[in-house]
């Protein structure tokens, strides 16, 4: 496992990670999560990502009792979680990162993963009516009570980033340091376009997520819908549409013959073209099982193969012009 640096902190984030949305609590109990955080640790992964919403809180629940039955030492793992769309109705309580709710909801997210402190703390979404400066005041307040070590941002625009760096240097508070967008090969456009820019002037940290694109980039649902997979899984219906589409079906299956050129998955090619981005910090994988999580790692061996034509051929079947990306 390769480690890169998280933006431009100090702490280094195996290049790939695991997160445990959908999976925890929906799919795997606490003995199969802490299998697959095993897994996962016993091949270098150091870097466990989660959310105050994910399963309603009960991700969070399961991931503290895994980390329990396994017992590592807590200076060997980071664990994340993030903050935005809470578990209740109330008006302040959901979309929403107005400072009660961000410190009402560190406490509520430390007492589920029965942890002292999380390593980073997300902003789950932007939120367009609390004042910017409010939330950088209280993410601050929090990492200064030995909450959270660093905090971050998901799926915010570059313009909302570099107006939050911009508060906290001006009152000399703890800045973002990293965020978690969406990047695979079908979803890329923001992360290499609206991002790229702001990534090399801030050296803004980035751990990236759905990969495989909920695992359509597996090619498991070439041939239909397997009865184990996310896609039959409760309440999973916003995704079908995305798995039955005749067009992405078609590009993955296009991927096939450069999968057996360098002798990989396919779930591997498509990670291993995550890490060949210099701008990602970690790739936040997802896993049903252990044998998932033994596949997905071997990307990393992957990626060195995928030389300046390999890419070519992949954004011809991805219709991306070389040009379109700015990285
Ligand atoms: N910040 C955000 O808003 C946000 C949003 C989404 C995700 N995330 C984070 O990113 C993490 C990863 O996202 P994701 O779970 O969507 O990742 P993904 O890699 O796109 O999908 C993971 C799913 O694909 C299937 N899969 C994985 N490896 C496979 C393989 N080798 N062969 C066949 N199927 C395979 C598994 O589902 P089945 O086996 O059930 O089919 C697995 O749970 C999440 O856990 C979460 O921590 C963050």
């Amino acid at each position: 496992m390769e480690y890169r640096h998280l933006g431009k902190t100090g702490i280094q984030v195996s290049e790939l990670s695991l997160g445990s949305w959908i999976t925890f609590k929906n799919q795997v109990d606490v003995d199969a999560a802490a299998e697959i955080m095993a897994a996962a640790y016993d091949l270098g992964v150091n870097f466990f990502d989660n959310a105050e919403a994910y399963a309603d809180g009960k991700s969070e629940e399961v991931m503290g009792a895994a980390l329990k039955k396994l017992g590592w030492r807590r200076g060997s793992y980071l664990v994340t979680t993030k903050i935005y769309w809470g578990l209740y109705k109330g008006v302040n309580e959901k979309n929403t990162l107005n400072r009660k709710r961000l410190i009402e909801g560190i406490n509520a997210s430390l007492g589920r993963l029965n942890l002292d402190y999380v390593d980073v703390l997300y902003c789950h979404r932007p939120d367009k009516t609390t004042p910017i400066e409010e939330t950088v005041w209280a993410m601050h307040n929090i990492i200064e009570w030995g909450k959270a070590m660093y905090w971050g941002t998901s799926e915010w625009s570059a313009a909302e980033i570099v107006e939050a760096i911009a508060i906290a240097e001006k009152h000399h508070l703890h800045k973002p340091v990293t965020e978690q967008p969406v990047y695979n090969l079908f979803e890329r456009k923001r992360f290499s376009g609206e991002y790229v820019r702001f990534y090399k002037e801030h050296r803004y940290g980035a751990t990236t997520f759905s990969p495989l694109d909920s695992g359509l980039l597996s090619g498991k649902y070439n041939t239909g819908i397997p009865k184990d997979s996310r896609a039959s899984t409760a309440n999973m219906d916003w995704l079908l549409e995305s798995v039955r589409d005749k067009g992405k079906l078609a590009k993955v299956q296009a991927l096939e013959p450069i999968a057996r050129e360098l002798d990989c998955t396919l779930s591997q090619l498509a990670l291993a073209w995550c890490l060949k981005n210099p701008y990602v910090s970690s790739v936040i994988t997802g896993a049903s099982r252990v044998e998932q999580v033994h596949e997905n790692m071997k990307a990393s061996e992957i990626a060195p193969k995928l030389t300046p034509e390999i890419l070519k051929r992949i954004d011809e079947i991805f219709a991306v012009k070389q040009d379109e990306d700015e990285d």
